[in-house]
């Protein structure tokens, strides 16, 4: 990496409800240095789990990083901004939500809790943001910049990213409405059809509702599907009608990824550049 690389180059970090994943990622050109790498979603789910589980990961990515020889001074990785995305709601650094991690992150401070086990700064914004904020950068939504756009990453849970001029409209959380008496994401995730073992038609049955009953609380000119399974929407997107357009998310796992390293390197701010059309 070159000095003047060194100043685009950003960790972003993408924690789920299974994994828990990062990568050095070039925030020009939303490409990753080399391939992510990821620790297990510790069970339970606790703060101090998870702040443990950081760690390590973080150490993880640095020595790779030292291996491949992407840089041969750690302390160029020690200085990079660190961006991650939660699968929750945050506010003023305090967890507001997070319905697939543990209860006890309920009101905790995200960023002390990270510092404490890292030794590093993190900028936190929510997963489905980020991963909106890396499609509308570099992915699916980059030639839809002027128009509403909402992503939906289908996995452990549903989340949602909307999107307006550009704009991101923080923490929409359209996995949650109430679908036939229970939150929609327990009938409708991805992980949801794993567990049920539902063949794709059965499963696009559940998704056409979700995608209907979300057309009636926000009228987006396209939705976006991402999260890991967009790269199998050959099998599902056809048998799904909404009035918005309907496409595929391009940048599928390393979305969150890449959105949390673009928030590091914007200073915490979950800005959609416009130079990268
Ligand atoms: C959470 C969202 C999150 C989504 C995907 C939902 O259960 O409430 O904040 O974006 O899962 O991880």
């Amino acid at each position: 990496m070159t000095d003047e690389q060194q100043g685009r180059f950003a960790i972003g970090v993408d924690v789920g409800g299974t994994g828990i994943k990062a990568g050095l990622v070039d925030t020009e050109t939303g490409n990753l240095a080399f391939k992510r790498v990821r620790v297990l979603t510790p069970k339970p789910s606790t703060p101090p789990e998870v702040g443990a589980a950081m760690a390590e990961l973080i150490e993880l990515l640095v020595s790779t990083a030292l291996e491949l020889g992407v840089v041969d001074d750690r302390s160029v990785l020690d200085a990079l901004p660190i961006g991650c995305g939660f699968p929750g709601v945050v506010r003023d650094d305090h967890v507001d939500y997070a319905a697939n991690l543990d209860r006890t992150w309920i009101g905790s401070n995200i960023t002390r809790i990270l510092a404490e086990h890292t030794g590093r700064r993190f900028f936190i914004m929510n997963d489905a943001d980020a991963a909106g904020l890396a499609e509308m950068t570099f992915g699916a939504g980059r030639k839809h910049r002027k128009k509403t756009v909402l992503l939906t990453t289908l996995g452990t849970g549903i989340g949602t990213a909307l999107f307006t001029q550009g704009r991101l409209v923080p923490y929409t959380e359209l996995g949650h409405f109430e679908m036939n008496g229970r939150d929609a994401e327990t009938q409708a995730a991805e992980s949801v059809k794993v567990r049920e073992n539902l063949s794709y038609e059965e499963w696009a049955g559940r998704l056409q509702q979700y995608y209907s009953q979300v057309e009636l609380l926000v009228a987006p000119d396209v939705i976006l599907i991402g999260g890991g399974i967009s790269k199998s929407h050959t099998q599902f997107l056809h048998l799904i009608r909404t009035r918005a357009e309907l496409k595929p998310a391009k940048l599928l796992n390393n979305a969150g990824i890449v959105g949390a390293a673009i928030l590091a390197a914007n200073n915490g701010k979950a800005k959609v550049k416009k130079g990268s059309v």
